[in-house]
């Protein structure tokens, strides 16, 4: 479970984050929604502290990580944590298979004698096979955001954020990864936080959806309660996004 109190970021004089608070219970898919600028890829930032927050307390399962400066404790709780970039973000230099098991190498113990067996586990869960010898700039877009995902799940990580999953992919690709989203959740009972542009996407694969509005959190729950919202943020959101 993830607990956020009062959670405040600001850059410079412009406050970001402004007392924000959100439990984010586990086995959940948690999505993040609002207008681009507004902090949401901020907010997960924070949540394995890639960005320290200025106030508030961050509790993952049980443990405050808002505040301590212990690096020791950091990594042990990072491991926690899959992180799917918004780009992808790959290491071109790097085949697949070298992708897929970085984080084993670096975050864990596991004999690398394993490694291949993991590799093709965690590329099967996406829906690849045999790729492992290919380089990023051998992979199409969507095969790129699987990698990317195996990658993040190769640790098998107990919460999983995702940063605009879909952005730049065509409707069948999107459909894809909307449903890799999913089967994390199904197969390996990943707690999941997306943030994302797309509301419709939200509304269809998540437990809550959070709209994000001046610093904090303006409405928060199941997409049938989300949809009949009578808050003026999210009536405009759900038009915009052509929903109403
Ligand atoms: N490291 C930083 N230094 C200064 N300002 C920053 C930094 N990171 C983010 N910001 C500012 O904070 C605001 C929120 O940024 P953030 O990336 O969290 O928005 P977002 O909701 O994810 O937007 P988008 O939907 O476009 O991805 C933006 O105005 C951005 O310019
Ligand atoms: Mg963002």
């Amino acid at each position: 479970m993830i607990e956020v109190r009062n959670l405040c970021k600001s850059f410079g004089d412009r406050h970001i984050l402004d007392k924000m608070s959100v439990t984010i219970r586990d086995g959940e898919l948690f999505s993040v929604i609002g207008p681009s600028g507004m902090g949401k890829s901020t907010f997960i930032k924070c949540l394995i502290r890639l960005i320290a927050p200025d106030s508030g307390e961050i509790i993952v399962d049980g443990e405050d990580i808002a505040s301590t400066s212990d690096e020791f404790r950091l990594a042990r709780i990072r491991r926690k944590f899959g992180y799917l970039f918004q780009e992808g973000a790959l290491f071109d230099s790097m085949n697949v298979f070298e992708n897929v098991s970085f984080g084993l190498k670096y975050l864990t113990d596991i004999p690398k004698s394993e490694y291949p067996k993991i590799v093709r586990e965690k590329l099967a869960l996406v829906g690849l096979k045999g790729v492992e010898n290919l380089k990023p700039a051998e992979l199409s877009g969507g095969m790129k955001k699987r990698v990317a995902l195996a990658r993040s799940i190769a640790v098998e990580p107990k919460y999983i954020l995702y940063d605009e999953p879909t952005t730049g992919l065509d409707p069948v690709m999107t459909g894809m990864v909307r449903d890799m989203i999913t089967d994390m959740r199904d197969k390996i009972g990943v707690t999941s936080v997306v943030v994302t542009h797309d509301l419709k996407l939200a509304l269809n694969i998540s437990s809550r959806v959070a709209m994000m509005s001046g610093g904090r959190f303006v409405e928060c729950s199941a997409p049938d309660s989300f949809r009949t919202s009578p808050n003026p943020v999210v009536q405009e959101f759900m038009r915009i996004s052509g929903l109403e």
